[in-house]
């Protein structure tokens, strides 16, 4: 059987690691796409040079052709601009609006058949436009944050709880921003739930308050560091992890930015819920119970959502 084709729409910071995972895994060939000339085929050269030492079978195409993408399996979406210091996710709507249009058209004629998923920020509403954009089945386009801000939160965890990352389950719904909501209940060390591991004595209810505020400001706490940019390596191995399991069935259980209709008393809008992902895209949105409490944060972050994507539609009166 043929090997699966992974295109990757931009081969900046996230898209060069993307390739170097997909590679190291051998998910399938990749075609790293991109508007900058040079660059993805310097990227995609490079990392076809790593194969023997690694040993790894694909191979690797630079190019800044969209017809190089016909056919692909995956699209996995980081075009656009990431944030510098002091900027907010919200503060890249107009720039990576556009370029969702550009993406959105390219995948719509070269690779509509391809589960999408999408990077660029802010995220719940770029994933929106870009599903507009594309005319994809709604199950085929999703946004990676969930898995990514999950990841952010076991990490702290982890280091708190000084326990093997393993051991730690950690989930946050909502939109990728300040209001997303990481789901304390939900959240276990070995199955403990965290308020019970607060009550036994292993960690105090401030502690884990600062961990959930960590989580949330997560993103801003690496672009305060590197400065001329935002997170690459856990981003990229978030998004590896969703495609995985569409190439494979996996079927696992994985908080993402998909469409909601129904579930959650939500009708009609992208924003981060448990799903889970398989070969026919997103097969199921897990609608779990939120007490008061959580029902709150969650409506105030679908509210953050909402607005975004009212921004886009006055930006781009076709989106209305
Ligand atoms: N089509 C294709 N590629 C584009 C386009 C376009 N219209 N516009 C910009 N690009 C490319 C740039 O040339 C660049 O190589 O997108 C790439 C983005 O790479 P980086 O600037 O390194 O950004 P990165 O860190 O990879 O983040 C990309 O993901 O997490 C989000 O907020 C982040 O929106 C940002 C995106």
């Amino acid at each position: 059987m043929a090997r699966p084709k992974i295109a990757l729409i931009g081969a900046g910071q996230i898209g060069g690691t993307l390739a170097h995972l997909a590679a190291i895994k051998e998910l399938g060939d990749v075609v790293l796409f991109d508007i900058a000339e040079g660059t993805p085929q310097g990227k995609a050269l490079d990392i076809a040079e790593s194969g023997p030492s690694e040993g790894f079978d694909a191979v690797m195409k630079g190019t800044n052709d969209y017809a190089d993408i016909a056919g692909a399996d995956v699209c996995i979406v980081t075009a656009g601009v990431p944030r510098k210091p002091g900027m907010s996710r919200d503060d890249l709507l107009g720039i990576n609006l556009k370029v969702m249009k550009s993406v959105g058209e390219g995948i719509k004629q070269h690779a509509p058949d391809a589960f999408v998923i999408c990077i660029t920020n802010p995220l719940d509403a770029m994933v929106w436009a870009l599903r507009e954009f594309s005319g994809l089945p709604h199950e085929k386009v999703v946004g990676m944050a969930g898995v990514l801000d999950s990841a952010r939160f076991c990490h702290f965890l982890s280091v708190e709880f000084n326990v093997s990352m393993r051991d730690v389950t950690g989930f946050v719904l909502g939109g990728h921003g300040d209001t997303m909501v990481p789901l304390v209940r939900y959240s276990t060390v070995g199955g403990i739930p965290l308020p019970d591991l607060v009550s036994m004595g292993w960690t105090t209810q401030d502690k884990l308050d600062a961990i959930v505020q960590r989580t949330r400001d997560g993103g801003a706490e690496i672009v305060g560091l590197l400065k001329t940019g935002s997170a690459f390596y856990a981003p990229a191995t978030s998004a590896i992890e969703m495609a995985e399991s569409y190439l494979k069935d996996q079927k696992r259980l994985l908080p993402c930015a998909a469409y909601v209709d129904g579930a959650f008393g939500l009708n009609g809008l992208y924003v981060g819920v448990p799903t889970i992902i398989g070969a026919n895209g997103i097969e199921r949105v897990v609608d779990i119970k939120l007490n008061k409490e959580e029902q709150a944060m969650f409506d105030k972050s679908v509210d953050a959502v909402k607005g975004l994507v009212e921004a886009c539609k006055g930006i781009d009166p076709s989106l209305a």
